[in-house]
């Protein structure tokens, strides 16, 4: 049926307000560069203030090569909830236990003590369910928030990242404060023998089966990445260390933060401007803010704010709807909505009822989900640009990337819109296959603390 005049022009302005979710190839290079550029600032000696890159170096040196034995325990902590998880390895075979708990808002808002009070007794009963008690237990510990390594289980918080603002961590070292935690409230014989981000748990968990894994991405509540670099580009690695085998070492590097000197505002949208404007962290995390699950929906829910309140979108709506409602709309709806593949919009229905909207058309329902493909898609080619980076910088014929996190499991399509972007952005010749790494943060914060233990004993003899 071709359309009417009247829809045309719905159609052109409904165009005009998403246009800037559409980028061309050039937009996604002129970001890769840029990432480059930011990725050898950040590892230089002497950093200016315009620097935005952490590249922390992690002290971790070595991936797994699956002779790696013992019982230990890890932690999880990275977003609302934490995990506590007992992993025995053998070899190749691993047995995981693990059990989540909540991390209620006031505590995530609260104090660093009554925080790291709150893991310690968790993992205290933990333990003593686990009849543990009288067990000398090794902990890997997956804090998935931006710290200055000092060593393997050594890291002081920088700053903290998708909504957490506990009082009294920044600039403690995390795993001191998770020490004393333990001491104050357990009697359990537990060490901490390193902690991780979860990007680099992920990449050791993936490299245990497959040695040619070198880096690693969260796409989840917050989006990050990592790689293996060689120490010769590392120039904050003290020279002395140099000299020790094997000459690389993973760098977390915080990439959720580019952009925020500005040099990302090219492709930003209104939308994004507002989601940052609105955040507990403004103009911080730029990156993170175009990508990542914590503000997906949100991006989202503005856009078809704007198309509501323009009326191209809901005939009629109520003011105290629930979209209306800042946070409200999930990025698990843009998944559910994006896996509708037929007419009866099942998922969006839903969505939409979730939402209290009333006497929506069908029409309604194709926008929405056409809204939510722009977004997403956006994401995933900005994720794929920023790994297309690493991989061409690493130049590898064979290249495995190990991916975790809730975006990149639950959404439908951003597994392979990743694999076409980056196929488009690398280096000719070169290969690569994203790999789901099962249980990343758990099984790699436990596989670094057994390579860390099997280095540790190496040079004792
Ligand atoms: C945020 C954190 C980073 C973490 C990522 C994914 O970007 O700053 O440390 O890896 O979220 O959880």
């Amino acid at each position: 049926m071709p359309a009417t005049n009247e829809q045309l022009s719905k159609y052109e302005k409904i165009e005009a307000i998403v246009k800037g979710f559409k980028l061309p190839a050039a937009a996604y290079k002129r970001a890769m560069t840029l990432l480059n550029q930011e990725l050898n600032n950040g590892l230089k000696s002497q950093k200016s203030n315009a620097t935005v890159l952490s590249m922390f170096p992690t002290f971790v040196r070595s991936t797994p090569d699956g002779s790696e034995k013992g019982e230990f325990l890890a932690l999880d902590l990275g977003g609302t909830n934490f995990r506590v998880l007992l992993v025995r390895l053998n070899g190749q075979e691993i047995d995981i236990q693990s059990k989540t708990y909540l991390i209620p808002q006031t505590i995530m808002l609260g104090t660093g003590t009554q925080l790291f009070d709150h893991i310690a007794e968790c993992i205290g009963k933990f333990v003593a369910e686990h009849d543990l008690i009288s067990h000398q237990l090794p902990l890997g510990f997956t804090f998935s928030f931006p710290c200055h390594q000092e060593g393997l289980a050594k890291a002081k918080l920088s700053h903290w990242t998708k909504g957490f603002r506990c009082e009294g961590v920044v600039g403690e070292d995390i795993c001191q404060l998770l020490h004393e935690a333990l001491k104050r409230r357990t009697n359990c014989k537990v060490e901490i023998v390193a902690v991780v981000n979860d990007a680099v748990g992920t990449l050791m968990s993936a490299a245990h089966g497959d040695r040619n894994c070198e880096i690693g991405i969260i796409l989840g509540t917050g989006c990050n990445a990592c790689y293996m670099e060689r120490l010769d580009n590392v120039h904050t690695w003290n020279k002395e260390e140099k000299d020790f085998q094997p000459k690389q070492v993973i760098i977390n590097t915080e990439w959720g933060a580019f952009g925020d000197n500005g040099c990302l505002d090219f492709m930003r949208t209104e939308f994004d401007r507002e989601v940052d404007t609105f955040s507990v962290n403004p103009s911080k995390q730029t990156h993170e803010k175009m990508i990542s699950g914590m503000y997906m929906g949100e991006i989202v829910r503005l856009v078809l704010e704007r198309l509501t309140h323009d009326q191209l979108l809901f005939r009629s709506v109520d003011r105290e709807c629930a979209l209306f409602e800042r946070g409200r709309f999930y990025t698990k709806y843009v998944s559910e909505i994006e896996s509708d593949t037929d007419e009866f919009f099942r998922h969006t229905k839903q969505v939409l009822d979730d939402m209290q909207v009333e006497n929506y058309t069908t029409e309604d329902c194709k926008i929405v989900k056409y809204v939510c493909t722009l977004v997403s898609a956006r994401a995933a080619f900005l994720a794929a640009a920023g790994l297309s980076t690493l991989i061409n910088r690493l130049n590898k014929q064979d290249m495995t990337i190990a991916v975790d996190g809730s975006l990149y499991r639950f959404h439908p399509r951003f597994h392979n819109l990743m694999c076409l972007k980056i196929k488009e952005l690398v280096k000719p010749g070169l290969k690569f296959r994203l790999s789901l790494s099962h249980d990343g943060s758990g099984k790699g914060a436990a596989l670094t603390a057994a390579v860390s233990l099997r280095l540790r004993n190496l040079k004792n003899v």
